[in-house]
Order: C-alpha cells, then sequence, then structure tokens
C-alpha cells in the first residue's frame, strides 16, 4: 500500500502542477475524441521510473505504455490519468489510479484472473487520497470508508461511464434511457477510478460501466471491495471490459439483473 501511495501521490503533483501550464493533446486513441495529453505520458513515465526505483523486478501495465514482464511475480497496473477529459477541460474529476496485482503463473495480468493486493487512487485537485489492501479496508485520507447500506433501486444514486466509439455509445444510451426512470438518478462523473472510489465513501448507491480497461478499474475494485461492495461482472463472469457492476451485495444483482436483461454487455 506504502509504495502505491508513494508514487500515485508523486504522479498526482506531477499532473497537478501540470495543469496550470497549457495542456496539449498528444495523441488520440480509440476514436478522435479519446485523447491522450502531454501529461498523461508524463505521468507514467514518472510512474514507471518510481516503480522501477522501488519495486525492481516488478512489471507494469499500464494505459501509455507497453507491458512490462514481472520477475516477481508482482505488476503494478497503473492509470497516470483517469479522466483525460476532465483534465483538459479543466474539471477537477481526474486521478492517478495504481494497484499491485498478483496473476496465475505464466500469465498477464487480466482483470479475469488476477488477484489485487493494494491500490491507491489519488485526486490531485483536492488532494483526496483513497487506499486499500486487500483484507486490510479501505480509508479515504486515513478514515475508513463503507459502502452505503441497499437502497430500493429506485432510491440509488448510479454512477456510469461511456466509452469514446459511436456504435459503442448507441447501445450503452439505449440502455441508460430505460434504466434512467427506474432510479433515483444517474451521475457521469469521467473518471472510473474516482466512481469506484465515490461508490466506497457513499457518494453513489451503485455504479456499472462496459468498456473499463484494467488500468481503469485495478485500484478502485478493490477500493469498492474493502469498502464492502460486490465487483461484478455480468452472466457469473468477473468484472472487466464487457462490463463492470458494483455495490452492496444486497442491491447489486438487482442491476445485473436489468443489465443482462437489457443485453447491456454487447454493442448493438
Ligand atoms: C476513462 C474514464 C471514464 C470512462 C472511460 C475511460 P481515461 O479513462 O475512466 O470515466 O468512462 O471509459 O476510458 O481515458 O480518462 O483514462
Amino acid at each position: 500500500m506504502h509504495v502505491a501511495e508513494t508514487v500515485a501521490r508523486e504522479a498526482g503533483e506531477l499532473i497537478r502542477t501540470g495543469r496550470e501550464g497549457e495542456v496539449s493533446v498528444a495523441a488520440t486513441k480509440s476514436s478522435a475524441q479519446d485523447v491522450v495529453t502531454a501529461m498523461d505520458l508524463a505521468s507514467e513515465a514518472l510512474l514507471r521510473r518510481r516503480l522501477a526505483e522501488l519495486r525492481p523486478g516488478d512489471g507494469v501495465l499500464g494505459e501509455e505504455d507497453a507491458l512490462t514482464q514481472s520477475s516477481s511475480g508482482t505488476w503494478w497496473v497503473v492509470d497516470p490519468i483517469d479522466g483525460t477529459v476532465n483534465y483538459l477541460y479543466g474539471l477537477p474529476a481526474y486521478a492517478v489510479s495504481v494497484a499491485a496485482v498478483t496473476s496465475p503463473a505464466g500469465t498477464d495480468p487480466d482483470p479475469a484472473t488476477w488477484t489485487v493486493l493494494a491500490g491507491c487512487v489519488v485526486a490531485p485537485q483536492d488532494g483526496r487520497t483513497y487506499v486499500a489492501g486487500l483484507g486490510q479496508g479501505a480509508t479515504l485520507d486515513g478514515q475508513a470508508l463503507q459502502v452505503n447500506q441497499a437502497q430500493p433501486l429506485i432510491d440509488c444514486l448510479v454512477g456510469t461511464g461511456f466509452g469514446y466509439v459511436a456504435a459503442r455509445r448507441r447501445s450503452q444510451a439505449r440502455v441508460l434511457a430505460e434504466l434512467l426512470p427506474q432510479v433515483r438518478d444517474i451521475r457521469r462523473i469521467g473518471s472510473a477510478a474516482l466512481d469506484l472510489c465515490a461508490l466506497a465513501s457513499g457518494g453513489l448507491d451503485l455504479y456499472y460501466e462496459r468498456g473499463l480497461q484494467p488500468w481503469d478499474l485495478a485500484a478502485g475494485s478493490l477500493i469498492a471491495q474493502e469498502a464492502g461492495a460486490v465487483v461484478t461482472g455480468l452472466r457469473g463472469q468477473p468484472a472487466g471490459e464487457a462490463m463492470t457492476v458494483a455495490g452492496p451485495p444486497a442491491r447489486v444483482h438487482d442491476l445485473v439483473a436489468y443489465l443482462e436483461a437489457s443485453g447491456a454487455d454487447q454493442d448493438s
């Protein structure tokens, strides 16, 4: 936990101070709207350099660079800026996400099979630091976290997010349009890591999203779980790119049932 927090804080400080200057777009990814800023690249470079110093032999899976292999059996899964579009627009909901994971022997880190050992999400704009260790609970700035008690679906504030490709968005919009009348309201915060931390700290009652990448969910999923949430996929699958659903155990199945019935894990 200590290493995750140390490097996440350092990267957070880099991107917070970097936001005071001009934010330049360095590249695009899945669509022209899916941007990478120069600070995404600088933050990941810092994370990789510091992890190599502090944990030589561990591998790194990051959003902006190639997988580096592990000789120790531990990987660091890092998102140098989660919420890049918020960062670009000067909105505060962006974060650095760092997690330590182990994988079954001979396999690369994959949310379907990994075990997340520790995670830290830093929101540098307001300094909030979320930390969790497997079996050790989750904290926000040192205070223990606990998800909200299960409410009827109609009383739930539900977080979600959208991909950057039009075909996926069309299907996400269809699923959302049917869900909206069944819940209290919807939030689209713009950072999956912060969505999962909001769930852990009572700022959301439920969360779901299709399309999350390993770095979007590694640290946040442990923080949510250690705060008492179930984090799962649909149709008995673990959380991952097809679908991630999170919430208190007594309510998450209602959302899972709706998402399965509406085919939310497919693009139509
Ligand atoms: C994005 C954010 C967003 C989610 C997108 C992600 P990025 O990550 O987590 O909330 O809806 O699916 O790609 O690109 O800002 O690191």
